[in-house]
């Protein structure tokens, strides 16, 4: 079950062309394309005869035409034209959801259109903000969306997953805090005096046998999104004091919305925005490169676990310290959903 009243991540804007483009959300298929004018529109791809995808037709014009029996749609969903009659019966139509450009996202709203607010998309200005750039990409993911985001709210795995990368032995054992506002949560990660993470190393072009102050701040906003503070100071500068890091020191934002494709898959919009050596078009081409292999590993993860998860009898985890922040997750968003349909009961 997912929660539908959201603003979800539908497709890079990079993605929205004149050819039409499938993608299943929250278990409905949706056709995306743009129009002549070049506005993103997002249709129900599954046409209102006999459910033919409508992404394998034709656009001509704005005009969508289904590849079976040639039934023809406006960009609102309403059918204009029956090949085979004169007559355009009233209730032939697809839906067509509100969808919304913003920071270099398209944003998809598959619940009550009547409730699609743009001013509740969540916040990326990063990627829109001429003081950062960033490096992004897409992937599949072949587990339920929230294993992904337990992956992004526990970031002890980093030692074990991405030693090669991201980890250093000792973050599994940093300092932790794990903090709540609403229905928000951030985890904080502080690894103190320690040797620099190896792509870390790299973006700070930190010298050899230089100790860093490291940290890791994730903020989660539900149902599906994180944002991860993260960068490293030379030991001792002060990090912890400051607000405007990003400024001083190598500092990213790893920004992350994860839409449900069915309940075992998802679809992964990621970018990593940086704020420093804003001239060097290497950060951005090394980020995009890397932070996709990295994420290779933990999609490998999430499959590996989600097989198992499917698998019976499933035993009950053993939660630990580290998984307060996304047992909390899990609650809201269970919470929200569950809201969600008793409203819609009510109705
Ligand atoms: S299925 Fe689309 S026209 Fe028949
Ligand atoms: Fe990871």
């Amino acid at each position: 079950m997912f929660v539908r009243n959201a603003w979800y991540v539908a497709a890079w804007d990079h993605e929205m062309t004149r050819t039409m483009m499938r993608r299943i959300v929250l278990d409905e298929p949706v056709v995306l394309f743009r129009t002549t004018e070049g506005k993103a529109v997002a249709l129900e791809d599954r046409c209102c005869h006999r459910q033919a995808p409508l992404s394998m037709g034709k656009l001509v014009g704005d005009i969508v035409h289904c590849p079976y029996h040639g039934l023809q749609f406006e960009p609102s969903g309403a059918c204009v034209k029956v090949p085979s009659q004169d007559r355009v019966p009233a209730s032939a139509k697809v839906k067509s959801y509100p969808l919304v450009e913003k920071n270099h996202w398209l944003w998809i709203w598959m619940g009550d259109p009547a409730k699609a607010d743009p001013a509740l998309i969540e916040d990326f200005h990063w990627l829109d903000d001429p003081k950062w750039r960033y490096g992004g990409n897409y992937l599949h993911v072949p587990s339920n969306y929230l294993l992904l985001v337990e992956n992004l709210l526990d970031t002890t795995h980093l030692p074990f997953l991405h030693p090669e990368s991201l980890g250093t032995g000792s973050f599994a054992r940093s300092e932790f805090d794990v903090t709540r506002e609403g229905d928000r949560i951030q985890v904080s990660r502080y690894d103190m005096d320690k040797p620099p993470a190896p792509f870390h190393k790299q973006m700070g072009e930190f010298p050899d046998g230089l100790n860093v102050d490291r940290w890791q701040i994730a903020h989660f906003a539900p149902p599906c999104f994180v944002k991860l503070d993260v960068g490293s100071a030379p030991a001792g500068s002060g990090m912890r004091q400051v607000t405007d890091r990003g400024s001083r020191w190598m500092n990213m934002w790893n920004l992350n919305a994860i839409t449900p494709e069915t309940e075992k898959t998802a679809h992964y919009f990621f970018a990593q925005a940086y704020n420093f050596k804003l001239d060097q078009q290497w950060i951005s081409d090394m980020l995009a490169k890397q932070v996709h292999d990295i994420f290779l590993q933990d999609m490998a993860m999430v499959k590996a676990q989600q097989i198992n998860m499917d698998l019976r009898p499933t035993p009950a985890p053993v939660n630990l310290g580290q998984d307060k922040a996304w047992v909390a997750m899990r609650g809201i968003v269970d919470r929200l959903v569950k809201e969600e349909q008793q409203q819609a009961k009510a109705a």
